[in-house]
């Protein structure tokens, strides 16, 4: 009985060295930033070669891939000759769920992480204690850093494309505006798989600006639109769908309940929410979102929330959920307004009657003034437009159409 529990001991201790485990984290970043995998597609490879091919020591290299290969990452065929195990196919660059770009080793990430403990004494970013700048604000300034991060977020895209495509019907969303949709990797694999809908890319002025080679690539650059903007202030109003996937868990509730209040303030009625992010379980219960929300405490001081939670947060920005569908990693929770009428129904009402009023005088003007029909009701009189601001007195029609359409635009009903 006592052997028995000696062993189990012993197992668990196996299994506790291996969770603490900091070299096959490391070496696995370390080849997926040689690109080893992707030399070994045309086959084997002796290390020596390997090593010529991606400028290493080849016998540091080899100790790196004998103790990847002893974690069935990669496959040693004969004595340092290496070749891709099953695993290691899905390293390679060019495989659709390729994970090479989203293990970058980020140095910045890094370095917050040796603090973590910063972050669990205080609550706060330990990205933030180290770099004296947000995470964002770091990545507006570094480029390298940049980079990497936009690999990452692009690999991690396209592999949550797919579950997140099968698991709601986008297909009545309108418009949609991706709010911090980043370089548009999410949005562009949408547009094009759904042909009826339409975009709007949100997103930081720097990092919007990297977006239309993105739009281009998946053919979708026509429907849509960029806007860069600033989540805390305004963000475009009146549309159908506002999308904000894995964003409120890089801030703390207070600024999370923040940016729901600026979303909301921008909805019609009728329009609706999407909030996509990890729903944690409660209990032991493994879910990658517990892994997740450390990163988020580390690098940004937000949370990963569970779903009473989430709820709680938009519920407090006047929004009632709809539903909540889950895929294995993120969920998708729909909202809508819980206001009878907003500030954009308000808006979008007067602004239409200004139109239709408009259009109308200029009608009328061109109908009776006897010049105007000389003219081929081309002019309308000065004092038949005063009562817009910005107007011009005489105008052609087509101009007062533009201004009017102008106007109409500025208040987010066009
Ligand atoms: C974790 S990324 C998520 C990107 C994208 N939604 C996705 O799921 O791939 C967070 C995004 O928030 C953007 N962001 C951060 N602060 C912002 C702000 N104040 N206004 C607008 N976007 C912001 C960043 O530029 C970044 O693209």
């Amino acid at each position: 009985m006592a052997a028995c529990v000696q062993e189990q001991q012993a197992n668990t201790l196996e299994t506790l060295r291996e969770l603490a485990d900091l070299v096959i984290p490391f070496a696995l970043r370390a080849a997926c930033d040689m690109g080893i995998a992707d030399h070994l597609i045309a086959g084997p490879l002796h290390v020596e070669k390997l090593a010529g091919k991606v400028g290493a020591d080849p016998s540091s290299l080899w100790r790196l891939l004998r103790a990847l290969a002893s974690r069935g990452i990669f496959a040693e065929d004969q004595h340092g000759i290496f070749a891709l195990s099953p695993v290691a196919e899905l390293l390679c660059g060019d495989h659709p769920l390729s994970l090479r770009d989203g293990l970058a080793l980020i140095g910045p990430d890094l370095a917050a992480w040796a603090y973590v403990d910063y972050s669990i004494r205080t609550g706060q970013s330990a990205f933030d204690y180290i770099h004296g700048q947000s995470y964002y604000d770091k990545l507006a300034r570094d480029e390298d850093f940049r980079e990497l991060f936009d690999r990452s977020v692009e690999t991690q895209n396209r592999i949550m494309l797919r579950p997140l495509l099968a698991a709601y019907d986008w297909s009545g969303c309108g418009t949609i505006v991706d709010l911090a949709g980043g370089t548009g990797v999410f949005l562009a694999g949408l547009l094009a798989r759904y042909p009826q809908l339409r975009g709007v890319l949100f997103d930081l002025p720097h990092v919007v600006s990297r977006a239309p080679p993105v739009l281009e690539a998946a053919g979708v650059t026509e429907r849509c639109a960029i806007e860069p903007g600033n989540l805390f202030d305004a963000v475009p109003t009146g549309r159908d769908t506002y999308l904000l996937k894995t964003v409120l868990h890089d801030w703390p509730d207070a600024r999370a309940r923040r940016i729901l209040d600026v979303v909301a303030e921008a909805m019609r009625t009728d329009s609706r929410v999407i909030v996509i992010e990890a729903l944690l379980p409660s209990g032991d219960a493994f879910h990658i979102g517990k892994l997740l929300d450390m990163n988020s405490l580390v690098l940004a001081a937000g949370p990963d929330r569970d779903e009473s939670h989430l709820l709680a947060l938009l519920s407090s920005a006047g929004l009632e959920h709809r539903r909540v569908v889950r895929t294995a990693t993120l969920a998708i929770l729909e909202a809508a307004s819980a206001r009878r009428t907003s500030h954009v129904d308000q808006v979008s009402k007067q602004s239409q009657a200004l139109l239709e009023a408009l259009l109308d005088r200029a009608t009328l003007a061109a109908t009776l003034h006897p010049r105007l029909r000389r003219e081929g009701n081309t002019r309308i009189q000065p004092s038949l437009a005063p009562h817009v601001p910005g107007l011009r007195p005489i105008g052609r029609r087509s101009q007062i159409r533009e201004e009017a359409g102008a106007l109409a635009i500025r208040a987010g009903v066009a």
